[in-house]
């Protein structure tokens, strides 16, 4: 990539090297003279230095730095879209540099910024060369809004589609979401800044999130919801963890030692440091203790009163305060926050364009093809089209730290006008008056109805219908049934942030899902309708056939929960792994996405070390395949509840009419393990493993075993 600002990577720089953003090595540090100031020495590793930078703090200045503490990064500035979300002042006396702190994982949230199609579409993307140019963009455009640090990325597992954040995260599968995650965080963190990977250990919802009671067992928490902060840790080398709201098995997530010292630093190597979610922290001495490092938005609890009578008491060691002071520090000369200038606040003069290639690359990637009648799309240039709805103007976005204020933006009315030409006629109807939009649509060769949900933070949606919960978005189904009705060529739009209800599916010809496409995404969108890029995405999340279907449905100790507390009683059996052991047909299930070609697949090789496949291109057009490697695990013992599949790899190849291609699914000995709670550790059970690979979760295509089977 073009911008990346120095070959080392995150990865050295936590093991030890200084991170410098080349350009940066001629210009002041901000640490001072190396003479009087050791610890401002390059040559030294990062915790040589913090020792030496330790022993000179007096105790304020240690506690001043394990909270945000800058009244407009506090908590009013955390709201205030051109402040950055946190700041720690730094220690001026010693050469500590402040640390400045926003959101978010879809770009940046301060001021106007590149408004990236959501994260569930990077994730439709099932793409991690992509998520890395993601996170690059992030990062970039972080690094030039004055950031050290981005909160991002968002790899909560989802649990139930009627998530309030669906958008926000990578969707259902943990091994997905652990591979996005990962390279989200490379690609932020070459950029200079240190990623903020979020918000350990589970969050799955936002009703009650603040004070939420989660019983999770082990099994689950290992072989679900951990998987993709544990990638972020070992594979994406992240410089900071954002622990969560809510309670784990009764410990609040920022007091919660069991995870955040026993399993993130004992057993995964985390070496950076852990900030809080705002407001996340309940108890100064239980956070100290459990593994908490930087309060935010300010030190509520992290305070001066608060630290050194705990201290005092005895309550908390000295020793400990020191560790999270250590850890912040440690992290911070790692990434060179010491030995360069602050980075400046100029994003807006400077060229933006790689931003957008990558804002449009991404929507295309994640253009999810869920329906294709008689070849309705890609369109065959029609005499006239009917564009319904208010979406084909502005394109629908999530709310909340998620949120990004676009720079410009490229509708998708715009750009399909620009790309139809003047030989097709276009006529525009906001889908307000039914009777006129249903008018337009019958004098038209082809309508295309956009259609949306809300969503974001805060609030979960209280039904998955398009409608649900917003009068003002008017009938949505409604109008699409009688479009339909009126015009036989009728292609959906959906800008949903994650799985809505589609009754009408069968009466429409093609339904596009393009989730909540950023600002280039009306180019996306007329690019992938015209057939000039190949829709790119596949399903990361499941659609459900009847609101009952969902996980977590109709069972509300399960979901929101009862009085405040949720029992993860599904336990593994999560997204598609609930539907398939249910047996429950959904609407498009995981892993679904078409092509405008077709693909043939043979030739399957199994072994344990890795599953081949080969792809040929069968049609007459060139295309996007996206084959999915599916593990069917052995149960250990009764009781042992196995989904019937669990991804285990995927590839995206692209080929030419006629061309092959051999995929390689690399396998480890941990993509056949379980979590055994007996011996609290990875087991591979004996017997029958089944391999599968599919077109999504519900279309194998090759199938074998590996094991004993009978
Ligand atoms: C969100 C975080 C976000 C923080 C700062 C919280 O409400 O849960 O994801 O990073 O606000 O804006």
């Amino acid at each position: 990539m073009r911008r990346v600002l120095t070959a080392a990577g995150a990865a050295a720089a936590l093991a030890g090297a200084a991170l410098v953003p080349a350009g940066a090595a001629a210009a002041p540090s901000r640490c001072g003279d190396p003479v009087q100031r050791p610890w401002c020495r390059t040559d030294l590793t990062p915790d040589r230095r913090t020792t030496l930078l330790l022993a000179r703090m007096t105790e304020d200045e240690k506690i001043g730095l394990l909270s945000s503490d800058d009244p407009l990064g506090g908590p009013l500035g955390g709201f205030m879209e051109t402040a950055h979300a946190d700041t720690n002042a730094g220690v001026p006396r010693l050469g500590v540099p402040p640390l400045y702190m926003t959101d978010g994982p879809a770009g940046v949230r301060q001021g106007r910024a590149t408004a990236l199609p959501a994260p569930i579409a990077l994730a439709a993307g099932f793409d991690p060369a992509l998520a890395r140019r993601y996170g690059g963009t992030v990062g970039w455009e972080a690094r030039h809004r004055g950031n050290d640090l981005v909160f991002g990325p968002t790899v909560d597992v989802l649990r139930t589609p009627r998530n309030g954040r669906t958008f926000e995260g990578f969707g259902e599968d943990p091994h997905l979401s652990a591979g996005l995650g990962a390279s989200w965080i490379r690609g932020a963190q070459e950029q200079g800044v240190m990623a903020s990977v979020k918000h350990l250990a589970v969050y799955a919802q936002e009703t009650d999130r603040l004070s939420l009671s989660m019983r999770v067992d082990a099994r689950t928490l290992r072989e679900i919801y951990l998987v993709p902060f544990e990638a972020a840790v070992t594979q994406g080398r992240t410089a900071t963890v954002m622990c969560g709201f809510g309670r784990l098995n009764g410990r609040w997530a920022c007091e919660d030692g069991s995870v955040l010292n026993r399993i993130l630093r004992g057993e995964w190597g985390f070496t950076g440091f852990v900030p809080s979610d705002h407001t996340a922290v309940h108890d100064a001495v239980a956070a100290a203790n459990g593994g908490l490092d930087m309060e935010l938005p300010i030190g509520m609890k992290y305070n001066a009163f608060l630290l050194k009578r705990a201290v005092r008491d005895g309550t908390v060691a000295q020793a400990t305060v020191d560790g999270h002071v250590r850890n912040i520090l440690r992290t911070m000369f790692a990434f060179g926050v010491f030995d360069r200038p602050a980075y400046a606040n100029d994003l807006t003069g400077i060229d933006r364009s790689a931003s957008e290639a990558t804002a449009r690359q991404v929507a295309e990637g994640g253009m999810t093809l869920l329906r294709n009648e008689g070849g309705i799309l890609p369109l065959a240039a029609p005499a006239s089209i009917a564009v319904i709805g208010r979406a084909a103007e502005q394109a629908q976005s999530g709310f909340g730290s998620a949120n990004v204020v676009p720079f410009t933006a490229v509708s998708a009315r715009d750009a399909l006008a620009r790309r139809a030409g003047a030989g097709t006629r276009i006529t525009y109807r906001d889908g307000g008056n039914a009777d006129d939009a249903v008018a337009a649509a019958r004098g038209a060769e082809v309508a295309i109805v956009f259609a949306t949900d809300a969503q974001g933070e805060f609030f979960d949606k209280s039904c998955l219908t398009l409608n649900c919960g917003d009068p003002l978005r008017g009938d949505q189904d409604g109008l699409i049934s009688r479009v339909a009705a009126a015009n036989p060529n009728t292609v959906v739009v959906l800008q949903t942030g994650g799985p809505v209800l589609t009754p009408w599916a069968g009466r429409v010809k093609g339904i596009v899902e393009a989730w909540y496409p950023g600002q280039q995404g009306g180019d996306a969108l007329a690019r992938v309708l015209y057939g000039d890029a190949d829709p790119g995405g596949r399903l990361p999340v499941t659609f459900p056939a009847a609101e009952g279907d969902a996980p977590a449905a109709g069972n509300p100790a399960q979901y929101p929960g009862v009085n405040k507390t949720t029992t993860f009683s599904e336990g593994v059996l999560v997204g598609y792994r609930h539907y398939d052991r249910k047996g429950l047909t959904p609407a498009f299930p995981f892993g679904h996405g078409l092509s405008y070609t077709t693909f043939g697949y043979g030739g399957l090789k199994v072994s344990s070390t890795a599953v081949q496949v080969t792809v040929t291109n069968t049609g007459a057009r060139t295309g996007t395949a996206v084959p999915q490697l599916y593990l069917g695990l052995p149960s250990p013992r009764a009781g042992v509840v196995q989904p019937p599949r669990q991804l285990k790899g995927y590839a995206k190849v692209t080929l030419a009419p006629g061309q092959s291609t051999r995929v390689t699914f690399p396998l480890t000995s941990r993509s056949f393990a379980y979590w055994d709670t007996a011996s609290d550790a990875w087991r591979v059970a004996p017997g029958c493993h089944r391999v599968m690979v599919g077109t999504s979760s519900r279309r194998i295509v090759q199938a074998g075993t590996l094991g004993t089977c009978r």
